[in-house]
């Protein structure tokens, strides 16, 4: 349990996490059933297998606001699927950066509170959006 009352900062962070892991969980997997050319061939299991990761990081924070006595969202931040494999990629890059710079400062708002749950919770999908930064960024590069 936290050691003192979540902070109204903390809870709407969480709340912006949710709507965040919403977007892009529809995102890429409407990637992955549109994805068009020999080289769509090539990252359409991966834009499945992102999504669902995403789905479950929806999960675990919702959960968490849940715990700490939020209400989650069920509005996800705008969705932008991409008209080409380019133009998805490059948004899906774009999208892990954003998540990876609230995560961190959602990191610090967890720790200045003492709510090291929710740092331990944030700093595992961290690394998760660090590997999804990762591999968009090396597909990308192949384009
Ligand atoms: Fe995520
Ligand atoms: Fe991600």
């Amino acid at each position: 349990m936290a050691s003192r009352k979540p902070s109204a900062e903390l809870l709407e962070l969480l709340n912006q996490a949710i709507a965040r892991e919403i977007q892009v969980s529809v995102q890429y997997m409407w990637q992955h059933v549109l994805w068009k050319g020999v080289k769509g061939y090539a990252v359409k299991d991966a834009f499945k297998t992102i999504a669902i990761a995403e789905m479950k990081h929806a999960e675990a924070i919702a959960e968490r606001l849940s715990y700490l006595g939020g209400i989650p969202t069920t509005k996800p931040t705008p969705i932008f699927v991409g008209a080409t494999l380019k133009e998805m990629i490059e948004s899906d890059m774009k999208a892990e950066e954003e998540a990876i710079s609230m995560y961190k400062k959602i990191l610090l708002v967890a720790r200045k509170e003492g709510d090291a749950t929710t740092e331990y919770l944030f700093n595992k999908i961290l690394s998760d959006e660090e590997e999804h930064h990762d591999l968009f960024t090396s597909l990308l590069e192949k384009d």
